[in-house]
């Protein structure tokens, strides 16, 4: 593995002069080996229903591997990202928390979440594996934890879930709550039976992925709708079919976009989501990626731009509906990707 100043200087290079100002001084700072100097935080910030402000631009640690992880989550902290998103069932939530640790960003300045495994559904089970998830984080509160999936199959398992944040929430160890992959009936259905209104519903969105419903329904309840694969990472970690994989980024009507701004397609999706007012976690393990992906506030795409890629939607899923998720087939599934893979 390429040694930090590697990573440093290979990212640098790869930015380039257009980069945002500040990176290359944050990078230079970060080899001399102080975090004091770290890039001021580049997200603007949007406002919970509950009063706490949130980071509008985060990264995704869905398949990050476990050896790079500190490193990618450190070196992030360092060039301006301050939202993290993990889940303990991403198995990082350890190196998650050591990248945070050695940052040198103040803990106060760095908004963290990670989610709640079916696995641990139920009122104890969710509060130990809330203790979990801290312990490996190396964390004291947490700023937003969320349930990673409603489980229509067992709605009162959810229910009871959700009691266990509302709990947490009131004793102050988590700063905000929310749900993840809720559909509007889950919203209402969550909403006769809980007291907190989430703050937070992450939900598969991207331009082939309008989720018009979902967005509209967060709306009304005054949830914040957060984008998972926002630039269509799912087509290609899980491809349905291999011979046809989805490659939202080669689309025409993006890169055609990116030329005439002089962005990458992931900069134009990223941006469109961004001025649609909804929160994005891209995922990336590259050093120049993950730099040039947060470097979206500084250009504007017209409104000409933002209705051709509304253009796009096609409502494909890259990931489980929902409506009919049920872990057991959740699990088949995997192990059926797994040993296609062996
Ligand atoms: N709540 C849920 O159920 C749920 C489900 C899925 C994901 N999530 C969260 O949402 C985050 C984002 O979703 P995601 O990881 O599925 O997909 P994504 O962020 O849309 O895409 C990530 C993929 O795109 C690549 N990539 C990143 N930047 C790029 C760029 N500038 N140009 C080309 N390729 C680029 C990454 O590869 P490299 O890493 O190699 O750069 C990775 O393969 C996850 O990491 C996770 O935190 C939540």
């Amino acid at each position: 593995m390429p040694s930090r100043r590697e990573f440093l200087s290979a990212a640098a290079a790869a930015v380039g002069a257009l980069s945002f100002p500040g990176v290359l001084a944050a990078q230079s700072s970060a080899n001399s080996g102080s975090a004091r100097n770290a890039l001021a935080a580049v997200s603007p910030l949007t406002k919970l229903n509950n009063g706490v402000e949130m980071p509008v631009f985060g990264v995704g640690t869905y398949a990050l591997p476990t050896f790079q992880a500190a490193e990618v989550i450190r070196f992030a902290l360092n060039n301006g990202y301050r939202l993290i998103d993990t889940a303990a069932n991403y198995g990082n939530e350890k190196e998650v928390g050591e990248g945070i640790a050695s940052s040198g960003v103040p803990r106060s300045d760095v908004f963290v979440t990670t989610k709640l495994w079916l696995e641990h559904y139920g009122y104890d089970a969710a509060m130990r594996a809330f203790d979990e998830s801290l312990r490996k984080l190396k964390l004291d509160y947490l700023d937003l934890y969320l349930l990673h999936w409603p489980q229509p199959v067992d709605f009162e398992k959810t229910i009871a879930s959700y009691k266990a944040l509302e709990k947490l929430y009131a004793d102050k160890r988590i700063r905000a709550i929310g749900v993840s992959n809720f559909n509007a009936d889950h919203l209402q259905l969550l909403r006769d039976r809980t007291e907190i209104v989430p703050a937070i519903n992450q939900v598969e969105v991207h331009p082939y992925l309008s989720q018009e419903a979902v967005v509209k329904a967060n709306d009304r309840y005054g949830i914040k709708t957060e984008c998972w694969s926002p630039i269509g990472g799912i087509f290609t970690n899980h491809p349905r079919d291999a011979a046809n994989v989805v490659h939202l980024l080669e689309d025409p009507v993006v890169v055609k976009l990116g030329q005439k701004h002089r962005k990458t397609p992931a900069q134009i999706v990223l941006r469109w989501h961004n001025q649609h007012g909804r929160i994005v976690i891209p995922k990336s393990q590259h050093y120049e990626r993950l730099l040039k992906n947060i470097d979206i506030f500084r250009f504007e795409l017209s409104a000409e731009d933002i209705a051709a890629i509304d253009g796009l939607n096609r409502n494909l899923r890259g990931g489980p509906d929902p409506n009919a998720f049920d872990l057991a087939a959740f699990k088949a599934a995997a192990e059926k990707r797994r040993s296609a893979l062996d």
